[in-house]
């Protein structure tokens, strides 16, 4: 019995010493971005995401393209397939253990551009950058682009930083 309580003390004592050291960014899901960035006047971020291509990645995973290439490469399903879903999904992308919730299915939305969201997510935090930025924000440059926007998918085009980032603008212009 006290060997017991002992070794469940030890368990305790091992988990909450490993969340201290984890930083741990957890990834939440676009609707829970969408309360706060959905107002017209603050250019409505979550309308223009969701009008625009990367809302629509896993649609394009059971297009006809998609088919004819699963069929020459013997995929089975690219919608459910690994290295497909890597790029065209948020939630595809990410460890299972810092998935608070988001579905394969929202496919590639904020957080595979702003970083995982669960600390940074708070009022106080947001309207302080260098806070957001220590809380899992991150900053927007080609690089962020490039971990999908690359020559491993098999539809690669060149990308341009400038131009695609204008084709998916979503301004506030209160700022
Ligand atoms: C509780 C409300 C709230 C939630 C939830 C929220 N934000 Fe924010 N966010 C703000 C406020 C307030 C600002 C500061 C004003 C601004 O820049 O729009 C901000 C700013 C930002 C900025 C601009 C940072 C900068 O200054 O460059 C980004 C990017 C952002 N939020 C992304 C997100 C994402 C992605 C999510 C979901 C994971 C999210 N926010 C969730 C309120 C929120
Ligand atoms: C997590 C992977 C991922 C990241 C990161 C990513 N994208 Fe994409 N992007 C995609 C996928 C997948 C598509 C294809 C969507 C579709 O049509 O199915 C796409 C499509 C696009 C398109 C439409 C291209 C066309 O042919 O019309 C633009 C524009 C774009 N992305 C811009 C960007 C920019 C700018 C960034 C960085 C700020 C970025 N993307 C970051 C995965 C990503
Ligand atoms: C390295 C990341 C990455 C991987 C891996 C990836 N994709 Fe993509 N995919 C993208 C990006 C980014 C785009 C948008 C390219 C552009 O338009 O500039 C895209 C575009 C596409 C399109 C074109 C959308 C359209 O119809 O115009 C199809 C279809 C597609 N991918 C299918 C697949 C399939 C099937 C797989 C798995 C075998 C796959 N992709 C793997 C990133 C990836
Ligand atoms: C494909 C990458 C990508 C996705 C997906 C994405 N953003 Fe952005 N976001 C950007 C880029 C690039 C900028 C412009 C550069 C910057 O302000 O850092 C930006 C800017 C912003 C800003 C600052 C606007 C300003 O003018 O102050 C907010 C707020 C924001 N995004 C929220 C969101 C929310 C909420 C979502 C999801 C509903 C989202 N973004 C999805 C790449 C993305």
């Amino acid at each position: 019995m006290l060997k017991k309580s002992m070794i469940f003390l030890l368990g305790l004592v091992f988990i909450s010493g490993g969340a201290l050291v984890a930083q741990d960014f957890e990834y939440i899901g676009a609707t829970k971005c969408k309360m706060c960035h959905n107002k017209p006047a603050t250019g409505e971020q979550y309308n223009k995401w969701l009008a625009g291509p990367h809302a629509k990645a896993m649609a394009s995973l059971s297009n006809e393209k998609s088919k004819a290439y699963a069929k020459e490469h013997n995929i089975a399903d690219p919608t459910k397939e690994a290295s497909c879903i890597k790029c065209h999904s948020t939630a595809g992308g990410i460890d299972a253990g810092v998935n608070l919730g988001i579905k394969i299915e929202e496919g590639v939305s904020c957080e595979s551009c702003h970083g995982p969201g669960s600390v940074y997510k708070t009022n106080v935090i947001m309207k302080d950058k260098a806070k957001a930025l220590q809380s899992g924000l991150v900053e927007q440059s080609k690089e962020v682009c490039e971990k999908c926007h690359n020559k491993e998918n098999p539809f690669h085009k060149p990308f341009n930083y400038a131009e695609y980032a204008a084709k998916i603008a979503h301004p506030n212009p209160a700022k």
